[in-house]
Parts: structure tokens; C-alpha cells; sequence
């Protein structure tokens, strides 16, 4: 990918100008209906630097974002309210709230900002055109939040891979440029695939093969390790001819995952598959504790369920990540959720804090997991906050809200 987009500072003095700032604030909220509390504000956090830039150039800010997937309608479930407020606090400055995207609130309210004032826009996603697959719908609802500003930033990296109103079409109508964020994140992805320093190591995790087939195919060319963990883990130990038991399965990746293990091994790439597993006949009963064992990875019960890599394969992938220099981490390796289960991905999070070189947390559901497993995030490299952006950068696809920047 050319790296040739405009930065902050090419949009020239900000002073009085209205800046449209595209973020990615689609953050959990607690499961309750109608529940408003944020229960990862990472990505809230990782927001700020960006517009509080602009706020101190003297910019009126005006940041669009979504949250959840609502369709194409209003739906207080899906508000961004609270995640305004939030904003707020970590501002430590009052924050301006548009009950709507582009009507009536939304033009008083950034017609009402005076110079370094903060405003958010209601969930972007209330409207249609922000999602439409038709180019005139998108780009007439681009046009009408383009009538909100003088210019545009890019920041909200965790959806720079869709083609949507406030990610792609909206900086064909202002000046535009790329925000800290989105420009951090990049920086580090290239790192990960121009010239990685070597022992280049990767972990994947997460449910699905069938979520990872992209990323796997592009990262056999370019790493050294491929520790594999989390529910897809069972696919590749069937394909090696284990009984999985009640293990997730994917029985139409079987042969995918043969072809992986034999081109790993032609390509001179080690996959290291778990040697044991923690499982549990009686998961997920809801009423009764956990009653974790641990099996060898080759003799897992006809009634268990495979929730976690096994302490001596955390052991293990915690030593193959030792000495690594690039280490890459996509996916938890259990359900980390509950603590029984959550050995693993604490083991390779914890071997990331202690290496030497660049560690990348891949965003989504590891990144929740560094969290909420209380590690220090500042003991990693980079954690990213977009999982399937970051994927699809590794898969070596095009992300249309960066290539929209760097077009000539
Ligand atoms: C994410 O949560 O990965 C991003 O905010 C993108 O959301 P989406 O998958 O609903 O487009």
C-alpha cells in the first residue's frame, strides 16, 4: 500500500474550521436492555488523542461514529449518548450531543460550536445511505454530512475496511486526511509485513478457520511460528486425524486446514498446535461451577468440550514467543471469559508483555481480553483497536477508507 495520504497538518490552520472527525467508537456496552454502561472503553480512549488535537488547533470538532449494527433506523438501544458522555469525561470538557446525524439537532449543534468545541453526532448507522450498497445512495448521505464541515479526518481505524458513507465516500467531498490513530495503526500493520525482524511469530485464536483463512494463507509466506489456539484449534487437530469430541468443528475446513499443515511444512514454517486442552463434559450448564480437566490434545472424551489450550502447551507457546522479534496475536486461546478457561490466553498475553521486539495485539476479542485480564497495556507494542481491519490489511486486502486518502 503507497503511503502517500495527507496528515492533520496538511489541512493547514484549523482555527475556526469545522472538522468532521470519522472515529470508531463501537464499544461493548453491558448486555441489560436498555444498559448504558461501557464495559471496554478502550477504544473511547484511543479516540482522543486525534480530536483533542484538533480541539487545541482551534478546530470545532464534529466526530461521527457508530455503534452496534441498528438498520439503517433509529434504535435507542444503539444511542451513542453514553459513549458522548464517556468521551466527555476522558476529555476532562463538556461534549455537545446531536439526537440526530444530519437534521435538525446536528446542524444547531455544530452551528452552536465556538472554536476547540467538541461535538458527537448520534449513531451513523441510524441512517441508510451510511451502509448502502447503491454508490448514489452513500454518496448523497456523504454529501449531506460533508454540508457539516470544512474538512475530514479519518480516524476511526476499526472500520477503515468498509466501503460506507463516513468511512470511504465522504472524502471525496472535503479536504481530507488521516487522523493519529488510523496513521499509528498502518504504521505498525506495515511493520508486520514490509521486512518483519525475525523470529517472526504469529498466534491465532478465536472460534472459526473459517474467519482466519485469508490471514493464514498470507502469513505462511511471512512468518517463522504459527501457534494455533481458541476454538479453531479443533478443526486442525481432526485434520490431523484426533477425535475433537464436542469441540467446535468445522467439518467443510478440514481439507483446508491438511493443505495448511502440509504447506507449513514445505514452506520450512513450524505450526505449533496445543499438546494437551482443558475440557469440561458439563459446560455451559449456566447453574453449575465449572469442572475443568485437562486431556491430551490426541485423547479428548467422546463427551468433553475443548474450552482452553492445556498449562504445558500455554507453557510451551509462552517459550516459542520468548525470543521471538515480531510477534502478531489474533484471537483468544479459551474462553477467557470465565477463569477456568482463561489460562491460555492469559499465558500468551503475558509472554507478549515479556519479549523483547515488537509485540501487536490484534484488536477485537484479544484486545478485550488483555484488558479484562488486567494487564498493563502499556506492556505491549501495539494493541490494536480494529480486529477485522487489522485482519484484512494481513490478508493484503485493500482497506477502501485508507486507499479513498491516498488516492492521487
Ligand atoms: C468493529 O467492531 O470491528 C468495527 O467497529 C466495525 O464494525 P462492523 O463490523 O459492524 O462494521
Amino acid at each position: 500500500m503507497a503511503d502517500h495520504s495527507a496528515d492533520i497538518a496538511s489541512l493547514g490552520d484549523l482555527t475556526g474550521k469545522r472538522v468532521l472527525v470519522r472515529s470508531d467508537l463501537n464499544v461493548p456496552l453491558d448486555g441489560a436492555p436498555g444498559a448504558t454502561r461501557i464495559t471496554d472503553d478502550g477504544r473511547i480512549r484511543a479516540s482522543v488523542p486525534t480530536i483533542k488535537r484538533l480541539s487545541d488547533a482551534g478546530a470545532r470538532v464534529v466526530v461521527v461514529a457508530h455503534l452496534g449494527r441498528p438498520d439503517g433506523a433509529p434504535d435507542p438501544e444503539f444511542s451513542l449518548a453514553p459513549v458522548a458522555a464517556r468521551l466527555g469525561e476522558l476529555l476532562q470538557r463538556d461534549v455537545a450531543f446531536a439526537s440526530d446525524t444530519v437534521g435538525e439537532s446536528a446542524m444547531a449543534t455544530v452551528a452552536a460550536l465556538a472554536d476547540g468545541d467538541v461535538a458527537v453526532l448520534e449513531n451513523v448507522r441510524f441512517n441508510p445511505g451510511e451502509t448502502s450498497k447503491d454508490d448514489d445512495v452513500r454518496r448523497s448521505f456523504a454529501g449531506q454530512l460533508g454540508q457539516l464541515a470544512d474538512a475530514f479526518v479519518s480516524d476511526g481505524f476499526g472500520v477503515v475496511h468498509r466501503k460506507q458513507a463516513s468511512v470511504y465516500d465522504i472524502a471525496l467531498h472535503l479536504p481530507s486526511a488521516m487522523g493519529e490513530l488510523v496513521a499509528a495503526e498502518i504504521d505498525v500493520l506495515r511493520r508486520l509485513t514490509v521486512d518483519p525482524e525475525r523470529p517472526y511469530v504469529v498466534v491465532l485464536g478465536g472460534s472459526k478457520v473459517s474467519d482466519k483463512l485469508g490471514v493464514i494463507d498470507n502469513l505462511l509466506e511471512k512468518a517463522d511460528k504459527l501457534l494455533i489456539g481458541g476454538g479453531m484449534v479443533f478443526t486442525f487437530l481432526a485434520a490431523q486425524g484426533h477425535e475433537v469430541g464436542k469441540s467446535l468443528l468445522e467439518e467443510d475446513q478440514l481439507d483446508i486446514c491438511r493443505g495448511y499443515l502440509r504447506e507449513a511444512a514445505e514452506r520450512g514454517v513450524e505450526i505449533v498446535l496445543p499438546a494437551d486442552i482443558v475440557v469440561d463434559t458439563t459446560f455451559p450448564t449456566g447453574d453449575t461451577e465449572p469442572q475443568p480437566q485437562v486431556v491430551a490434545a490426541d485423547a479428548i472424551p467422546a463427551d468433553a468440550l475443548g474450552l482452553d489450550i492445556g498449562p504445558e502447551s500455554a507453557k510451551a507457546f509462552a517459550s516459542a514467543l520468548a525470543d521471538a522479534k515480531t510477534v502478531f496475536w489474533n484471537g483468544p486461546m479459551g474462553v477467557f471469559e470465565t477463569d477456568a478457561f482463561a489460562g491460555g490466553t492469559r499465558a500468551v498475553a503475558d509472554a507478549l508483555t515479556r519479549m523483547d521486539g515488537l509485540s501487536v495485539v490484534g484488536g477485537g476479542d484479544s484486545a478485550a481480553a488483555v484488558r479484562q485480564l488486567g494487564f498493563d497495556e502499556a506492556a505491549f507494542g501495539h494493541i490494536s483497536t480494529g480486529g477485522g481491519a487489522s485482519l484484512e490489511y494481513l490478508e493484503g486486502k485493500e482497506l477502501p477508507g485508507i486507499a479513498v486518502l491516498e488516492r492521487d
